[in-house]
C-alpha cells in the first residue's frame, strides 16, 4: 500500500488534485493536509484521511506526514513567508522518510524574471539540497486568472493589460491538477516539468473570443506597466499588489508565461483546456 499526501488540499488547486486522485487510487490511501480539517469534511466522508497540517507549525507537519510515502507540496499563498514554510514541509518529509515529493513551482523557474519567482527558486534549491527524491512541477499561469474579471470587462467593453502582443500559454487549474496528480502517483523523481497549456493566445485574441461568445464588443487596451498598475489600483488593489501584477503582465509580454513544450498534456495524458472553453465556462457564470 502506498499513501499519497497533498498539502494545500483545501485550496482551489488542492481540491482538484484530490478529485483526480480519487479516480486513480483508493480513497483511504489519500492523505489530505489542511490547516482546518473540517473544511474537507466532504472528502473525509469519501474515505480520504484528512489530517491537520500548518506550514507554520513543524510539529503538525511531522505528525501529519507519519507513514506517508509520497507527497505533493502545493506552494502556499503567504508571499514572503514561503521559503521558510516550504522548507519546513521538506524537512518534515525527510524526517518522515517519504520516498517522493513533487513541488508546484513557477514556469521557467530560475530563468523567470517574475517577482513571484525567487521564493519558488529558493524552494527548488532547498529540495535539491535535501537529498529527497523529487520532481519539480513548474506551473504556468491559470487560465482562470484571465477569465476571473470577465463580468467587469463585459460591462466596460475593455480588458486592460500590459502584455502587448505577447503570447500566453495558460492552463486551467483542473489541467494542472491532473498533471500534479499524475506526478504524485507515477513520478520517478529527477524531472523538472515546464507545465503550461498546449495552445497560446494574445490578449487581443482573448478579447476577440470574449466578444464572439458573449455577443458584446470587448477590446483589449494595452497600457504601459505604470499605467496598468494605476488601472489596477483604481479597481481597488493595494499599490504593492497592483505593481506586482502589472510587472508580471509586462514581463509576460516578453514570453515569461509562454511555453510550447506540451509537457503538461504529456504528463496528465490529456489535452489541456483551450482558452475558448474556459471563457465559455466563465460566461455561463
Ligand atoms: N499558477 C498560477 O496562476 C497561480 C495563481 C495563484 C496562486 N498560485 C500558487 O499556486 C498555489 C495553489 O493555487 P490555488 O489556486 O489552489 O491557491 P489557493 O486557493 O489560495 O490555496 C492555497 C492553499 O494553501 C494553503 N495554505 C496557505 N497557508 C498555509 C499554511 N500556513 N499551512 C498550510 N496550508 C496553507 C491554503 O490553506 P487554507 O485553506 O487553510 O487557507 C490553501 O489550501 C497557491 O498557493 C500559489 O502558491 C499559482
Amino acid at each position: 500500500m502506498t499513501t499519497y499526501a497533498v498539502t494545500g488540499a483545501t485550496g482551489k488547486l488542492g481540491r482538484l488534485v484530490l478529485n483526480e486522485l480519487l479516480q486513480k487510487v483508493e480513497a483511504g490511501d489519500i492523505v489530505a493536509l489542511a490547516r482546518d480539517p473540517s473544511a474537507l469534511d466532504e472528502y473525509a466522508a469519501k474515505g480520504v484521511q484528512v489530517r491537520r497540517a500548518d506550514y507554520d507549525d513543524a510539529e503538525s507537519l511531522a505528525a501529519a506526514l507519519q507513514g506517508v510515502d509520497r507527497v505533493l507540496l502545493i506552494s502556499g499563498n503567504a508571499v514572503g513567508q514561503r521559503e521558510r514554510q516550504h522548507g519546513a514541509v521538506i524537512e518534515a518529509a525527510k524526517a518522515a522518510g517519504v520516498s517522493y515529493l513533487a513541488y508546484t513551482s513557477i514556469l521557467k523557474g530560475d530563468r523567470s524574471r517574475l517577482a513571484l519567482a525567487p521564493e519558488h527558486v529558493a524552494t527548488e534549491k532547498l529540495l535539491a539540497a535535501s537529498g529527497l527524491n523529487h520532481d519539480v512541477l513548474r506551473n504556468g499561469w491559470y487560465s482562470e486568472n484571465y477569465t476571473g474579471g470577465l463580468a467587469q470587462s463585459l460591462e466596460s467593453g475593455k480588458v486592460f493589460g500590459a502584455v502587448g502582443d505577447g503570447r500566453l500559454s495558460t492552463a486551467t487549474r483542473a489541467d494542472l491538477a491532473a498533471g500534479a496528480a499524475a506526478a504524485l502517483v507515477n513520478g520517478k523523481g529527477g524531472d523538472v516539468y515546464e507545465l503550461a497549456g498546449d495552445e497560446s493566445f494574445t490578449m487581443a485574441e482573448f478579447a476577440a473570443e470574449v466578444s464572439r461568445q458573449s455577443g458584446r464588443q470587448v477590446e483589449y487596451v494595452n497600457q504601459s506597466e505604470g499605467e496598468y498598475a494605476k488601472t489596477l489600483e483604481g479597481a481597488g488593489l493595494p499599490p504593492p499588489i497592483a505593481a506586482m501584477l502589472a510587472g508580471t503582465s509586462a514581463l509576460s509580454g516578453e514570453g515569461e508565461l509562454y511555453d510550447d513544450s506540451k509537457s503538461l498534456s504529456r504528463l496528465s495524458g490529456r489535452p489541456t483546456t483551450p482558452i475558448r472553453t474556459t471563457i465559455g465556462e466563465a460566461l455561463k457564470g
